[in-house]
C-alpha cells in the first residue's frame, strides 16, 4: 500500500504538471483577451455577419496565412460581403503570436499542431513580400 503522504505528494506533482501545462496557452488566452476578443467575442463564435467565428475557420491551419493576417490585418475594400475589414496588429512580438495561435489551435482545431516564436519569426519575414 502507498503511504498517504507518498500519494498526497503524487497529487501534487500531478496538479504541478497539469498547471505547467496550461501555462502557454494561458498566456495565449491573455493575448487573445487584449488584442481580439473585442471583436470575435469570448468564445470565438464571431458577430452575426460583420465578425466571422474563429471556430471552423479553415485560415488557422494555414501557418503563413494566418500569421500575416493577424499582422496586417484585412483590408475588406473589395469585398462584397457584409463583413469590416479588419485591423492589422505590429504590436505583437513572435513569442505572443505563437502562444496566442497555440491558444486558438488548441481551442479550436480538430489537430491542433505548435508553432515555435522563432517559426512565427521566419513566417513574419516573408508576410510583406
Ligand atoms: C476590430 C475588430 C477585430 C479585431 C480586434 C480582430 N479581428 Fe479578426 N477579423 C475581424 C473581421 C471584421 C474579419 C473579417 C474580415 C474579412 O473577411 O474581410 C476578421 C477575420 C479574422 C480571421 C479570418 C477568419 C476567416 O476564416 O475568414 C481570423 C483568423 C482572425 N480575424 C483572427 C483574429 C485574431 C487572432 C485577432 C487578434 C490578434 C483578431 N482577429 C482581431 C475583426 C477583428
Amino acid at each position: 500500500m502507498i503511504p498517504k503522504s507518498k500519494f498526497f505528494l503524487v497529487l501534487v506533482l500531478l496538479f504541478a504538471m497539469i498547471s505547467c501545462d496550461n501555462q502557454t496557452y494561458k498566456q495565449g488566452r491573455l493575448v487573445y483577451e487584449r488584442n481580439c476578443m473585442n471583436c470575435h467575442m469570448e468564445h470565438g463564435e464571431g458577430f452575426q455577419n460583420l465578425i466571422p467565428a474563429l471556430k471552423d475557420s479553415k485560415i488557422l491551419d494555414n501557418d503563413q496565412e494566418l500569421i500575416c493576417l493577424i499582422r496586417n490585418g484585412i483590408d475588406t475594400k473589395d469585398s462584397e460581403e457584409k463583413v469590416q475589414p479588419m485591423p492589422g496588429n505590429d504590436k505583437l512580438t513572435p513569442t505572443a503570436l505563437s502562444n496566442l495561435i497555440n491558444y486558438l489551435r488548441h481551442e479550436y482545431d480538430i489537430k491542433p499542431t505548435v508553432l515555435l516564436p522563432k517559426e512565427v519569426e521566419h513566417y513574419l519575414n516573408d508576410c510583406n513580400k
